[in-house]
């Protein structure tokens, strides 16, 4: 920290505060700036001038925050253009979504947004909103061109939202922020490439998942099969997020009646041998999450012709048990996925099976759901999960599919980066 107060001595900032709930830290962050040494400008959006007053920014940076502008005394003094040409650095903090997207389009209404397009200087910006904004395909597009420009991006992280809800798009902590900052303004100053800056809002770029998905069916005759009700939209959810995350998807599908996500390529599959052959030939990977409901058994044999009844009152089917695709991956002795995830669908003692599957099938993580009927989670949008690992169990609130996934996949990031 020493050679930090050292660095930024003399360097200066501009802080543009965005308006978000997270703004608070903002100043917090001025704070962090100031006491290493770094003169801080501040400039409020219009509607951050609600989460957090002028006076307070003024107060921590010492100098006099700007907001309007149109402002013809002060425009006179110091314009937007003499805002930025003072400043060694911009940082943006928080981002919220129309920040960025005015960022990416070159809009410009408000002085904040002026001024961002009127910089010839580095750019860090902190996102921060609600998980879904953060992973809406056009929020995805205007990240993707402010990488490709040359921006800097810090976080989000994953985590409690203000609005209750919980994954990606919470602004990264002040500490992060003037890390990032005080890395960029301190000599080493090459702008990061894009693909660098495009890791914070892709943190599975260059990885390869696979995700098992939907029922089996086992063929008793030409006509007949044993299935189950998964509706495999969990497991559709998890690969699209995946994929949103950016690794690359192969999802080994049985019989759904869903669509295959956008950016993931599909195998479909019938029974659980041929789920497990197309398991085997996507490998290799990074990560693997079963979410299909396997068959346990299979029909020993398959009758070549419809089954007849005659006159018989009664029928035997004699079953053999079927691979267990997520062990046999879970305790491969080479070319293991450095994470695993299964299921455990109950309907009786949760947590009881869900630590035994853990460890049985060498799973890094073990969703556990109730799939008992009155939970409605077969075949239902919702679903609520305890997430089972080495370290402890976690209750997820009850959640979409979608939401479920997305939280995964955060967790999946955590994992990959705890992995050897
Ligand atoms: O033992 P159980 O079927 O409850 O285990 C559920 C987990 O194991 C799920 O992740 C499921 O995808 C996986 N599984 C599998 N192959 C089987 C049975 C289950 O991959 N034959």
């Amino acid at each position: 920290m020493g050679s930090r107060k050292a660095g930024l001595s003399g360097r200066r900032v501009l802080l543009v505060v965005g308006a978000g709930v997270a703004a608070y830290k903002a100043l917090e962050l001025a704070r962090l700036f100031r006491r290493r040494g770094a003169g801080v400008r501040g400039v409020l959006t219009p509607a951050a001038t609600q989460f957090v007053t002028p006076l307070s920014l003024a107060a921590l940076t010492g100098e006099e925050v700007f907001s309007e502008l149109f402002s013809l005394t002060r425009e006179s003094r110091i314009g937007h253009i003499e805002l930025s040409r003072e400043a060694d650095l911009v940082v943006v903090a928080p981002a919220t979504a129309d920040l960025l997207a005015k960022m990416a389009n070159g809009l410009c209404d408000d002085l904040a947004s002026t001024l961002l397009l009127a910089t010839d200087k580095r750019i860090l910006v902190a996102p921060a909103m609600n998980l879904r904004m953060w992973a809406h395909p056009a929020t995805r597009r205007n990240v993707e061109r402010l990488a490709r420009d040359g921006v800097s991006f810090v976080g989000p992280d994953a985590g409690a939202m203000a609005c209750g809800e919980w994954g990606l798009g919470r602004m990264a902590e002040p500490s992060a922020i003037f890390e990032a900052a005080a890395k960029l303004l301190e000599g080493d100053t090459t702008l990061p490439p894009p693909e660098g800056a495009m890791s914070a809002a892709r943190p599975l770029a260059g990885r390869r998942a696979i995700v098992t998905a939907g029922p089996t069916h086992e063929p008793i005759d030409p006509v007949r099969v044993i299935a189950n009700r998964s509706s495999g939209r969990q497991g559709y959810a998890i690969a699209a997020a995946l994929a949103q995350a950016g690794a690359e998807v192969t999802l080994v599908s049985g019989p759904t009646a869903l669509e295959s996500p956008a950016g993931v390529g599909i195998v479909r599959v019938e029974t659980a041998r041929q789920m497990q052959a197309a398991v085997e030939a996507a490998l290799p990977a990074d990560i693997f999450v079963g979410a299909a409901a396997v068959a346990d058994w299979r029909p020993a044999a398959e009758a070549g012709h419809k089954m007849k009844r005659g006159g018989a009152k009664e029928a035997t089917l004699t079953l053999v048990v079927n691979p267990d695709i997520l062990a046999g991956i879970g305790t491969r002795k080479k070319g293991r996925p450095k994470v695993v995830v299964g299921f455990a669908a109950e309907t009786e003692k949760l947590l009881e099976h869900g630590r035994r599957k853990l460890v049985a099938k060498g799973c890094n993580l073990i969703l556990a759901n109730d799939v008992g009927a009155a939970s409605g989670v077969f075949g239902g949008a919702r679903n609520r999960v305890r997430a089972i690992s080495a370290d402890g169990v976690e209750e997820w609130p009850e959640a979409t599919k979608d939401e479920v996934a997305m939280r995964l996949v955060a967790r999946i990031v955590e994992l990959l980066e705890r992995a050897p």
